[in-house]
């Protein structure tokens, strides 16, 4: 039951948001450039689509996932969630971030600061860890680019405990 709970709700959120995109030339119908700036608001960084910003976001927002602990602000809670807008980990290790969803931070060593909990496995497959951290990579006042399917095609993913 919360499976489906969580698929309907991520069902919606990405359909909700597809409708949103594709209503949204309605007033400005005078644009008729194809260009790809066209796509306003969270401008898709090349290699990440705009589809794939859409799931990221339906994940992160999902009860129980990143914003239960990161905050809807991305800004986390002082010492006990990290903060994810300037985060040098996130920004600089890429690949590792994307391990970290998948696997949890226990199997990712490397940290300076030690939080009272480790962060808990969150997505069973790559589309979807690379989906929600190139969505953390551009919202929440970072700018941090992208991670290609291709950069984390080697990452073994750990059996949920
Ligand atoms: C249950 C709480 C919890 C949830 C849910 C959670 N995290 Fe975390 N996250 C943490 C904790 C705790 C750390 C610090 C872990 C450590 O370094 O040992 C962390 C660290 C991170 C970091 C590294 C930040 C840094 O500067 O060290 C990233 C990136 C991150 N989380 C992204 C996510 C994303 C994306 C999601 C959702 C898919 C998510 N987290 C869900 C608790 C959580």
């Amino acid at each position: 039951m919360k499976t489906k709970n969580f698929i309907a709700f991520a069902m919606a959120g990405f359909f909700g948001l597809a409708l949103i995109t594709s209503c949204g030339g309605g007033k400005t119908g005078d644009q008729t450039t194809t260009d790809s700036t066209a796509v306003k608001e969270e401008a898709a960084p090349a290699g990440a689509s705009a589809e794939q910003l859409a799931l990221g976001k339906s994940i992160y927002e999902t009860p129980g996932k990143c914003i239960t602990c990161h905050q809807a602000t991305g800004q986390g809670i002082a010492n006990v969630f990290p903060n994810l807008v300037g985060s040098e980990f996130l920004l600089n290790q890429k690949v590792l971030a994307v391990t970290q969803v998948l696997n949890g931070s226990e199997k990712v060593g490397n940290k300076t600061i030690k939080y009272p909990a480790p962060m808990p496995q969150q997505v069973g497959s790559l589309d979807s860890a690379v989906a929600v951290i190139n969505y953390v990579l551009v919202n929440f006042g970072n700018n941090g680019g992208f991670v290609t399917a291709e950069e984390v095609k080697d990452i073994v993913i750990e059996p949920r405990k």
